[in-house]
């Protein structure tokens, strides 16, 4: 009887273990905000290219693989190309026609509310009303090259 509850016991461990798992790919290396927000300096989380915790819901639309589609584009090389000009991605009309260059002004505008920016995009994502995550979000987009 006694062996029998040592063997519930692990089974329940291992249950409990496998539910601690984190998904495989979402850095959970942002799971500390204090090393993110150091983000500024050159020792920052941000700028050894850990993922900020806000970027995590970028990653259910978007890879950070290069040529990796999801919903979105992948963002790889992203800071610094035309804005709807990734080749081999169907972007909406409205993106394509933008003309813009993806910096720190025009990601920071395009975050903030992307439907604003770009009516009828198809990026279905309300935007991130927190400037300080939203630098850290560009911050992070710089390194992904
Ligand atoms: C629900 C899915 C979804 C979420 C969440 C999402 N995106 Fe997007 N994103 C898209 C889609 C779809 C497009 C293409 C939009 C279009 O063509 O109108 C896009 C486009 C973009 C672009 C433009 C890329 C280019 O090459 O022009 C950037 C930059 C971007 N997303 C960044 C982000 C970031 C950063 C986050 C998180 C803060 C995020 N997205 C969250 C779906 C999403």
């Amino acid at each position: 009887m006694s062996s029998l509850r040592i063997v519930i016991a692990l089974v329940l461990a291992g249950l409990l273990a496998s539910c601690d798992d984190p998904r495989p790919d979402v850095t959970v290396d942002a799971g500390d905000p204090e090393t993110v927000a150091a983000g500024d300096g050159p020792a920052g989380a941000v700028a050894r290219g850990a993922a900020p915790v806000a970027f995590g819901i970028c990653r259910s639309c978007h890879s950070v693989e290069k040529g990796q589609t999801i919903v979105g584009p992948s963002l790889w090389g992203v800071y610094g190309r035309r804005m709807g000009d990734l080749p081999g991605y169907d972007f909406s009309q409205g993106m394509k026609a933008s003309g813009l260059v993806l910096n720190d002004a025009t990601l920071d505008r395009w975050l903030a509310n992307p439907v604003a920016m770009i009516p009828g995009t198809r990026m279905g994502y309300a935007g991130q009303p927190d400037p300080e995550k939203r630098r850290q979000i560009i911050a992070y987009l710089k390194t992904l090259h």
